[in-house]
């Protein structure tokens, strides 16, 4: 059979993040391979609203729900826990939660995205939740995966940012002096370069317990920006626009099932061509 290798029917996938943009397509994604997928996010509300979403395409049994915040260890422990006792086995784990705060520039306010300006408590938090938890929740499930030898697979959500730098031009308010404009924070960049690294590092330290890890990294989803911002962004693009919200569907198909059997380590990057610019 031509797609049996997709399969992901008897396997559970945990998502982070999973009520956002991104994180629900995941869970469709291996909904539609055949998971079940267990999303956990910050805010019940949010998770009850994105699996009332899920289930209107999906067997309701195979989508469970578990608030987790990924910055906080114990929580991240006793969400394992209750998965284990409940006899559910992670053997895919999606680090996808991040903080991505909107590039604003207030007139007249200090522009905190501004490197010489970026409050510490940000950078912590930020690089708490977007690098920090990735590692957390490797640390718990990836071990778990590693100790039972039936493996499993860890993907790591980046960015095309990880491999380039944020072209600070596509953020320029006008009127606004060079010292007070908005830039993509330099926390992105760190968070989704150190996801890379981190990436190979786990793609080594467990693969003889047949535990892979693999990066996707998106370039940026259409989700209703500034008709400007959409058009200059599209200008650096050989595809001349940025992606729908379903195009990484398949990429997390194959980087979660053994389509991918012989991938590992690697950061899958799928930006419209960007970086062959
Ligand atoms: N949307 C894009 O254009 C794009 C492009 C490239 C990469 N990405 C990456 O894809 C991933 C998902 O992005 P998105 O666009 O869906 O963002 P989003 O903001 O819609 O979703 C992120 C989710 O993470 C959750 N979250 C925040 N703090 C958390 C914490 N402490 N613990 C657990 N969950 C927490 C949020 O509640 C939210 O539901 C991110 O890693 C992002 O950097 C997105």
């Amino acid at each position: 059979m031509a797609f049996e290798k997709f399969d992901l029917t008897g396997k559970t996938a945990l998502i982070t993040g999973a009520a956002g943009l991104l994180g629900m397509e995941h869970a469709a994604a291996l909904l539609e391979s055949g998971a079940k997928v267990v999303l956990t996010d910050i805010g019940e509300t949010a998770l009850n609203t994105a699996r009332n979403q899920l289930v209107q395409h999906f067997d309701t049994a195979r989508i469970l729900t578990q608030v987790m915040d990924v910055s906080q260890p114990a929580a991240i422990q006793m969400v394992a826990e209750t998965l284990w006792q409940a006899g559910v086995r992670i053997d895919i784990l999606v680090n996808n939660a991040a903080i991505d705060p909107k590039v604003k520039g207030d007139q007249g306010v200090l522009e905190t995205s501004r490197l010489e300006n970026f409050p510490l408590d940000q950078w912590n938090m930020q690089v708490a939740v977007g690098l920090t938890g990735a590692f957390l929740c490797s640390q718990v499930f990836g071990a778990a995966m590693a100790k039972d030898d039936k493996g499993g697979v860890i993907l790591n959500i980046a960015s095309d940012l990880s491999v380039f730098s944020p072209d600070q031009r596509l953020y320029r308010k006008k009127g606004l002096p060079d010292d007070m404009q908005p830039v993509k924070p330099v926390t992105y960049s760190v968070i989704k370069a150190g996801l890379v690294g981190l990436t190979r590092y786990l793609a080594t330290y467990w693969a003889e317990q047949g535990v892979r890890a693999n990066s996707l990294s998106p370039g940026g989803v259409f989700n209703s920006q500034s008709e400007e911002f959409v058009q200059r962004l599209s200008t650096l693009i050989p595809l001349s626009r940025m992606a729908q919200r379903d195009e990484y569907r398949a990429a997390v198909q194959f980087l979660c099932s053994d389509a991918s059997s012989y991938m590992n380590g690697q950061n899958v990057v799928m930006d419209g061509g960007r970086s062959a610019w």
